[in-house]
């Protein structure tokens, strides 16, 4: 049995009398990943793929060997596969101005989920006005669950591009990717694109046996610090993308005479890249790897899940698109703003979020202004569904 009282006393961020419940939106960092941000500022400094001195040589090596664990850790065929990004929106955003924006044209379709993050719709819009696709809704039911019909029904010799998140982040709702991705192939010739960046959290992520031809994360969501981030691709859809950024690093000859690029990964990664965040980011992913993730995943679960039953009981208080076996949990009080909860909850030591978690499109479609979001990682424990109920009683009882 893994001991999650141990987990906590890692987290230096939880240890006071804070009651951390928006780790949907970026989880706290374990003592052993803001060490390594420290020993690489402290001793290790240095530019990578650069210079001639031992000090860079040994920051490109480490540099190197983090990008082998990512691939690894998503069992990538190849660390060419693996491109450092700033986030999941920035590598999303490059694969719509390199890949849809070069291979798609007027009258194409970009198939794009209503429950979609803002990150997994706006860069489709602007590549759509770029070159005349259209973005095609796929609508959810009313559990906040996509629609599959509704989804079959739109894959057509059109569809060129398909846009999902893995888990949701509003409701936590998963997407089944495994009945999607082989519905794509049999029916369109599309790329399947998936924003793992609540998934990969949650779930043990094979991209061979997921077969998504792209597929994204971001680091702080996993425990690792911002500003770093995972753009995974099939390696022949990589390498016959154009670049983006242009810059050192990504070029093998400039000349005025014209430009030649470099091989993966370096061709999308112009600029120094934030070396101290990949370190930290595959010292998360070690940190993770050490623990059994399903039972991880079930002190999750069963989190949520004893949440779920007490909002349940408190008079006013409406859950909405309840998924069993996710993360978060989202609820309204109608008739009060959402801010007016979260603000009464963090006056009560209780962080969470509230508002429309930047995903309009679903609160459209359930006809709200935004909900509150209580979302649970591996250091939260029964306290924090206490207080949290005993906080969100209170404020029902002042509001
Ligand atoms: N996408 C993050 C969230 O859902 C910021 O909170």
């Amino acid at each position: 049995m893994i001991d999650f009282a141990a987990i906590r006393a890692q987290f230096p961020a939880v240890q006071d009398d804070i009651c951390y419940l928006d780790s949907a939106a970026t989880t706290q960092k374990p003592q052993v990943v803001i060490d390594t941000i420290s020993a690489y500022y402290s001793k290790q400094n240095a530019n990578v793929h650069r210079g001639s001195h031992s000090l860079t040589a040994g920051a490109t090596e480490r540099f190197e060997a983090a990008r082998h664990t990512v691939a690894q850790f998503i069992n990538a065929g190849s660390s060419k596969e693996i491109i450092w990004t700033r986030g999941a929106t920035e590598a999303l955003n490059l694969i719509a101005q390199t890949y849809a924006r070069n291979n798609l044209k007027a009258g194409d379709e970009i198939l794009v989920s209503e429950m979609e993050h803002h990150a997994n719709i706006v860069p489709w819009q602007i590549v759509a006005e770029q070159t005349g696709a259209h973005i095609v809704k796929l609508p959810m039911r009313s559990d906040c669950t996509l629609d599959l019909a509704a989804l079959e029904a739109k894959l057509s010799a059109n569809t060129k591009l398909v846009a999902l998140a893995q888990v949701t982040n509003v409701t936590g709702t998963e997407i089944p990717l495994d009945i999607i991705i082989p519905l794509v192939r049999a029916k369109t010739n599309a790329v399947v694109v998936v924003d793992g960046a609540q998934g990969i959290v949650h779930h043990k992520v094979d991209v061979q046996t997921l077969d998504a031809d792209f597929y994204v994360f971001s680091g702080h969501k996993l425990y690792a610090p911002v500003g770093i981030g995972v753009l995974y691709g099939k390696l022949d859809l990589l390498q016959a993308m154009p670049p983006w950024h242009g810059g050192g690093k990504m070029v093998e000859k400039v000349s005025f005479s014209g430009t030649t690029f470099s091989e993966l990964p370096g061709k999308f990664e112009a600029g120094t890249p934030n070396v101290a965040g990949a370190l930290a980011l595959a010292c998360a992913i070690d940190w993770l790897e050490q623990f059994d993730r399903q039972q991880l995943e079930q002190h999750i679960i069963g989190l949520q899940h004893q949440a779920y039953l007490a909002l349940q009981q408190i008079d006013d208080i409406r859950v909405i698109g309840y998924q069993e076996g996710a993360s978060v949990i989202s609820f309204v009080m109608d008739g009060v703003h959402h801010q007016d909860i979260a603000t009464l909850l963090d006056q009560q030591n209780v962080a969470l979020r509230s508002g429309n978690h930047c995903a309009h499109p679903l609160m459209d479609a359930l006809g709200i202004a935004g909900t509150v979001r209580a979302s649970f990682a591996v250091y939260n424990n029964q306290d924090d569904v206490v207080k949290l109920i005993e906080a969100v009683k209170k404020a029902v009882d002042m509001l």
